[in-house]
């Protein structure tokens, strides 16, 4: 059976002056995870939040936090992202030349590894990598700002990444412009985790924006 399609809201989008109360509000409003943009300035053209911040807001869910690292250098942080309490810690594949060190040093953690690409890279290049990998998160913007268009070429790529996956226990994650209105193309191309940033937090209701995005995500 298929696998339940997951809502991950990121925080991205919040207020980050109450993001405590923020996070507390999405948990309660039914997401399944916390989406966490981690962004450097360096590999994206944003700087966003780091390690502190994921460790100030851990004691305010439960539910795992989803920590989308768009760093480089990427494994001299892993350590403190594991430390402050992620669940998940996704890197990019175009971050450095030693991903499968990275995923190594993720799982030894005792962490969930994920590998994301940007919308030009080949997802060919994860073949060599799924034996290692919890997660695959399909970029369908150019990472480093919330408010972005779907691009709707990531369609394809997802539904080639998901044939690739096979029946691995691997999520497919879709992160960038996606929207009740795309969501069900999303999930009918295979991605079974949908990142919403300002589809939940734009309009201030949380818990039936993600209903939306659940219900149209559903739809057969
Ligand atoms: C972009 C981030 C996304 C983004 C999603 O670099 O990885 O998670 O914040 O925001 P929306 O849903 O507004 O595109
Ligand atoms: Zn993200």
């Amino acid at each position: 059976m298929a696998n339940p399609i997951l809502i991950a809201p990121s925080i991205l989008s919040a207020d980050f002056a109450k993001l405590g109360e923020e996070v507390r509000a999405i948990d309660k409003a039914g997401c399944d995870w916390v989406h966490v943009d981690v962004m450097d300035g360096h590999f994206v053209p944003n700087i966003s939040i780091g390690p502190g911040v994921v460790e100030a807001i851990r004691p305010h869910t439960t539910k795992p936090l989803d920590v989308h690292l768009m760093i480089a250098p990427v494994d001299p942080y892993i350590e403190a992202f594991v430390k402050a309490g992620s669940d998940i810690i996704t890197v990019h594949a175009e971050a450095g030349p030693h991903l499968d060190r990275s995923l190594q040093l993720i799982r030894a953690a005792g962490k969930r590894a994920g590998v994301s690409v940007t919308p030009q890279t080949s997802e060919t290049g994860l073949a060599y990598v799924l034996d290692r990998l919890d997660l695959i998160l399909v970029m369908s913007v150019n990472p480093g700002f919330g408010g972005q268009k779907f691009i709707p070429a990531m369609l394809e790529k997802i539904a080639r990444v998901r044939a690739m996956i096979g029946t691995r226990p691997i999520r497919l994650e879709v992160d960038g412009g996606v929207t009740a209105d795309n969501a069900g193309d999303c999930t009918r191309a295979g991605a079974d985790v949908l990142v919403a940033g300002s589809a939940v937090f734009q309009g201030g209701k949380y818990a039936e924006s993600i209903a939306a995005i659940r219900t149209a995500a559903t739809k057969i």
